[in-house]
């Protein structure tokens, strides 16, 4: 990252601005630990119940606490008549995220303890968006095929009921893993750009909602989540893997950003990625569809080609974007997907800003006019 002039962090690139408890990435071994734990061992044995737990309370629940967490959840999950209307209003041709942005907003503007920013308050609002959000994404999405919605299913774990939401029915157990995984993955990256904002947002004593649907905002963009999205959309448009290499030359050289590479903080590999590649080859053999094939051949052939020309290794968003192509979600639904598990990590990322705010309010070093006498108005 440049400097572009003395004391000047663009892109707060290096700046350490606060503490955190909540998840670290350790240079020394590339791995990231949410609240002290491996990243890749919670997804390996933890469902994503368990880690949204950890993330709030600090803890790993135990039997009844995760039992009393299920339930919960479980009964937060429905929407009322308002917010299902509210949906059907909105333009077809407005991205998902929008719609998540308006619906989140909207519950903002309906809660009655809006002004309570108190610890157990926001701890019920963030439990009740992160039951909430998956109704929102899935009837949404049916909606854009012209169905009607299909009401949550307590009986279900977070996972299995979303599928039950979006499809009609639960897939096999492996598929369902593979999205838990992606779920646990997907948590909490520290003080990332949404992230930040959420933080930025609640350091003026703001709600909980104003600072989510923020963050949304800032997920949406293709450098941050929505590089999910864009890495199918890429996969697509290449189409044959033989064409991987040539298509990466012309586009390096007129200068595109590869989608689902490069991250700011790894620079040498995604700790979260080999973990998500195994799930994601499970999927495609599991398929055996020669179309699976095809794409996991050329998403294969891009990365090394890649690895070659630049070196640059790829971030969670690659293994994750075909992933749930696989899975059968329609590609405007990733980054969606991404919030249903980050509004975890932001939310408890919400609570520990108000648990030691101060104000973030940074300088900047100015290069307009000197200062000047306002001329006489014509
Ligand atoms: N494609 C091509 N070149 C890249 C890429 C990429 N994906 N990523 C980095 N580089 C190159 C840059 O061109 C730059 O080269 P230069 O020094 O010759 O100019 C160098 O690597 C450093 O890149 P920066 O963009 O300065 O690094 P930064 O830390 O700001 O960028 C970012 C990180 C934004 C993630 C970048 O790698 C990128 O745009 N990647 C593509 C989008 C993406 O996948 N985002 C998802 C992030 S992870 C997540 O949200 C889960």
């Amino acid at each position: 990252m440049t400097t572009t002039a003395p004391g000047v962090h663009r892109g707060l690139a290096g700046v350490v601005v606060d503490t955190t408890g909540i998840s670290t990435v350790i240079q020394e071994t590339n791995s990231l630990t949410y609240r002290g734990y491996p990243v890749q061992d919670l997804a390996a044995r933890r469902s994503f119940e368990e880690v949204a737990h950890l993330l709030w309370h600090g803890e790993l629940p135990d039997e009844g606490q995760l039992r009393d967490f299920r339930a919960r959840e479980r009964a937060l999950r429905p929407l009322d008549r308002t917010t299902l209307e509210l949906l059907t209003r909105l333009p077809d041709t407005c991205h998902p995220m929008d719609v998540l942005r308006t619906a989140v907003s909207f519950f903002g503007a309906e809660d009655p303890a809006e002004d309570d920013g108190s610890p157990a308050a926001n701890r019920a609002k963030s439990l009740t968006l992160l039951a909430r959000l998956p109704t929102v994404v899935a009837a949404d999405q049916r909606r854009r095929h012209g169905l009607a919605p299909i009401p949550p299913d307590p009986s279900l774990g977070y996972a299995e009921n979303f599928f039950h939401m979006c499809f009609g029915g639960v897939p096999a157990p492996e598929v369902v893993r593979c999205f838990e995984i992606s779920l646990v993955l997907y948590a909490e990256h520290s003080f990332n750009a949404s992230t930040f904002t959420a933080r930025v947002v609640t350091s003026t004593l703001s709600d909980l909602h104003s600072a989510v649907t923020a963050a949304i905002g800032a997920l949406k963009g293709p450098l941050h989540g929505g590089a999910n999205e864009a890495v199918m959309r890429m996969l697509l448009e290449i189409g044959d893997p033989r064409r991987a290499e040539e298509w990466l030359e012309e586009a390096l050289a007129a200068q595109r950003k590869i989608m689902g590479f490069g991250h700011r903080v790894y620079k040498h590999g995604d700790s979260r990625v080999p973990i998500m590649q195994e799930a994601l080859d499970r999927l495609v053999a599991r398929a055996a569809d020669p179309e699976a094939t095809r794409l996991a051949t050329l998403h294969a052939a891009l990365r090394d080609a890649m690895a070659g020309r630049k070196g640059i290794h790829p971030n969670l968003d690659y293994p994750a974007g075909l992933a749930y192509h696989l899975m059968g979600f329609d590609t405007p639904v990733f980054t969606p997907l991404f919030v249903m598990s980050r509004v975890t990590g932001w939310t408890a990322h919400i609570t520990e800003q108000l648990a030691h705010n101060a104000l973030i309010r940074p300088l900047a070093s100015y290069d307009g006019p000197d200062q000047r006498a306002v001329p006489d108005a014509a």
